[in-house]
């Protein structure tokens, strides 16, 4: 019997010969690369080396970090080198050393940093160059390349959250996304009850936690057409939701009292408005845009306080995958082509979420907008396995964080790459935590 789940599955790169797959390789790791030296280069040494915050390594582990993770999978697993530099792998072993401790090690000073990303870099082109994309399932359809385009992009986030925690002057700038009207849709869209496919087995470079597709019954249920912008969410404040105990967790109440949290982080009240701190400028809140910077207890409380609930992970996917005229589920809300800048707000282009209601040619088929890039989307979900999920290429890189002490994230932020986030990627974090890109939409049941 075939597996219904792959008969709705969007057939993926089945015409990508091995030419196209080394340039897609090339492209991504290019991009990604002039990220990171974008974000390496925007500030002087001292910043480069300094811990601006406990949370955050220092921004010079992260690219020697970059370069180590692409030296260990690409060339010594991909293409059998020895190690260029085997004293310096504990070093940047994530998870030997927590982000406090990495300013004490002997790390490696900027220039060092810098000529080690390169060096790996250029004897990575010449892997590249001969690679064939096949034998085994590390090389198959380039997906090592994929992985370390998209490890790379995830530190040049973590890269962009450091920046944004860092106090003095401006060191990055980009263009404000368009400005649109007021957008005046439908406040919620509903997404009938029924089976749909979750997860990808056809994809070929998502990661193991995305796997396998299978199919998932979802009762009827209505989602907010965006994300809860920054005027709904002054609303909750102004209404004294931080002072209720009605609308939180008992673990959430606790944790906003212990910390004094009454606004999102890098709020502050200017008299009768608020302001925010964003990448070294101070402005005020913009009412129409995606309320970012809020941790899972606050979006969880202000649904509760709006007489809503955040969707689980599964409604979430449901909303930007599923077509319900082919019941099939597409890679992402729009169809299956990759992310353009019409469809979505990514990669950094803007530093900020764009208003609510933009990108109408990026929304699903059942009118729900903005559901990839601008703010990470906090589901109600525990991060767990899917059934007949595989460790793959590592047990590190999802299996340890699954379990209940870890909320998901869907859709990705504006500071994401389209070659890290799709409608099956999945992202994960502690309910505490707010330095991320990170806002929510709502959702509610639908009787039956
Ligand atoms: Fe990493």
């Amino acid at each position: 019997m075939t597996d219904p789940a792959l008969d709705t599955e969007p057939v993926v790169d089945e015409a990508l010969d091995a030419e196209a797959l080394r340039d897609r390789a090339l492209t991504t790791l290019t991009t990604a690369r002039d990220r990171t030296t974008l974000l390496t280069s925007c500030v002087e040494d001292p910043d480069l080396t300094a811990q601006h915050s406990p949370l955050m390594s220092p921004l010079v582990w992260d690219l020697a970090h970059i370069g180590n993770q692409e030296e260990q999978w690409l060339l010594r697993a991909v293409a059998g080198q020895e190690a260029i530099r085997p004293e310096i792998d504990s070093l940047y072993d994530a998870f030997e050393h927590p982000r406090s401790q990495r300013p004490s090690l002997p790390l490696l000073a900027p220039a060092e940093a810098r000529s080690y990303a390169a060096d790996v870099r250029g004897r990575v082109m010449d892997v590249l160059e001969r690679a064939a994309f096949h034998g085994t399932r590390l090389t198959e359809a380039g997906f090592a390349f994929g992985m370390v385009a998209q490890h790379e992009q995830q530190h040049d986030e973590t890269m962009l959250i450091t920046h944004q925690l860092r106090t003095g002057p401006q060191a990055l700038t980009a263009p404000a996304p368009d400005p649109v009207p007021l957008f005046t849709g439908p406040a919620e869209v509903l997404v009938p009850g029924g089976p749909f496919t979750m997860g990808t087995s056809t994809e070929p470079w998502a990661l193991d936690n995305e796997r396998p597709a299978h199919r998932r019954e979802v009762a009827s249920f209505s989602i907010d057409t965006t994300p809860v912008t920054n005027g709904a969410y002054q609303a909750f404040i102004e209404d004294g939701g931080y002072d209720d105990e009605r609308w939180w967790t008992a673990a959430g109440w606790a944790h906003i009292r212990r910390n004094s949290i009454h606004a999102p982080l890098y709020w502050s009240r200017d008299g009768r408005q608020w302001l925010r701190r964003r990448f070294g400028v101070t402005e005020v809140v913009p009412p129409q845009e995606p309320v970012l910077h809020v941790c899972w207890y606050e979006a969880d409380a202000y649904a509760r306080w709006a007489g809503r609930r955040l969707p689980t992970e599964a409604e979430w996917e449901k909303a930007a995958r599923h077509d319900p005229a082919g019941d099939r589920s597409t890679r992402y809300p729009w169809g299956d082509a990759d992310p353009a800048p019409e469809h979505a707000n990514l990669g950094q282009r803007h530093l900020r979420p764009a208003p609510a209601g933009s990108y109408p040619q990026g929304e699903s088929p059942l009118g729900v907008r903005q559901l990839i890039g601008d703010v990470w989307e906090w589901t109600a979900s525990d991060f767990l396995p899917y059934p007949g999920f595989e460790a793959f290429p590592y047990k590190e890189y999802s299996e340890v964080f699954f379990g209940p002490d870890h909320k998901v994230l869907r859709g990705g932020s504006f500071a994401v790459d389209a070659v890290a986030c799709r409608g099956t990627f999945r992202n994960w974090d502690y309910p505490i935590r707010r330095q991320i890109f990170s806002g929510f939409r709502t959702a509610r049941s639908e009787a039956v």
